[in-house]
């Protein structure tokens, strides 16, 4: 079999092989109904902003419903949210005017010099999405003053490297490194089984991410188990935590792994200074 394509940024990502790009608002209300319930939906935002100064520029990369984004807005930081699936940029939009939302593929992010230009370019950034772009180039700038970045720290958060389409995964850590500030932080979290990702089997390991990191120019600098801060270790096996972060994508499965390896992992990457 050929080696992936790590350049074509034109294949269908994982997630709309799943979704069909229709799940908008029924990923929105499932995070609603566990919010209701009191799980808490915001361990990501949390996470993040414990990491960073006030007020600092944030891209939410594969920002989906908003869920992160908007959380990490309300604390006070300038937020640009970024996601290929229209149907759920469309739910971020309704629910905040208080980030910039962004309809683009990942995998181009590295092309695009000006992301504040993408609602002209977004037709060929997108191929087989042919949803025009809803985002009017005035309101985009008037409410956003850090949309192209540099960003002090990038969040992949509930899944999102591990639903990129195959083979583009080193592509977008390039994409997502070259749109970090010196010392910026990458922050993603994603199942390394079954039991946590929507899907039959994990498409690869954390070497293989760490792997991408490192040619991206990254250096490992923290990993959890959860988005709590619960460090990696032979006793994070809880399966049903609440803040794996996969209240709204994760599988049902129980994908093979040691009993003592965590089933999902929170990483964080930085730029050099
Ligand atoms: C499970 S959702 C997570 C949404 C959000 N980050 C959250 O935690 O609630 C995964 C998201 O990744 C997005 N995604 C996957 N591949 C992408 C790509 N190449 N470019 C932009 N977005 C992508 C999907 O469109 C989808 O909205």
């Amino acid at each position: 079999m050929d080696a992936p394509d790590q350049t074509n940024p034109s294949v269908t990502t994982r997630w709309e092989s799943l979704t069909a790009g229709r799940s908008g608002r029924r990923y929105a209300d499932r995070f609603a109904q566990l919010a209701a319930a009191g799980v808490d939906v915001h361990g990501e935002a949390a996470f993040c902003h414990g990491l960073v100064p006030a007020e600092s520029r944030i891209l939410d990369a594969g920002c989906g419903t908003g869920r992160v984004a908007i959380r990490l807005a309300e604390l006070g930081h300038r937020c640009v949210g970024v996601d290929a699936d229209p149907s759920m940029l469309e739910v971020a939009r309704d629910r905040s005017a208080a980030v910039s939302w962004v309809l683009a593929d990942l995998a181009d992010l590295a092309d695009l010099a000006d992301l504040a230009d993408l609602d002209n370019s977004v037709g060929a950034n997108l191929a087989g999405l042919d949803a025009p772009s809803p985002f009017s180039r005035p309101e985009r700038a008037a409410i956003s003053p850090a949309t192209d970045g540099p960003f002090d720290l990038i969040v992949a958060a509930g899944n999102v490297i591990a639903l990129l389409a195959p083979g583009t995964e080193a592509a977008v850590l390039c994409g997502l490194a070259r749109r970090l500030a010196p010392d910026g932080l990458l922050v993603a979290g994603f199942g390394l089984d079954a039991a946590h990702l929507p899907l039959p089997a994990a498409p690869f390991g954390l070497m293989d991410y760490d792997g991408w990191c490192t040619a991206a120019g990254l250096t490992l600098d923290q990993r959890f188990a959860t988005w709590q801060g619960i460090p990696v270790g032979p006793d994070e096996t809880d399966d049903d935590h609440p803040d794996h972060g996969n209240g709204g994508d994760g599988g049902d499965g129980g994908g093979e792994r040691p009993a003592d390896a965590p089933g999902y992992a929170v990483s964080v990457h930085r730029a050099s200074a």
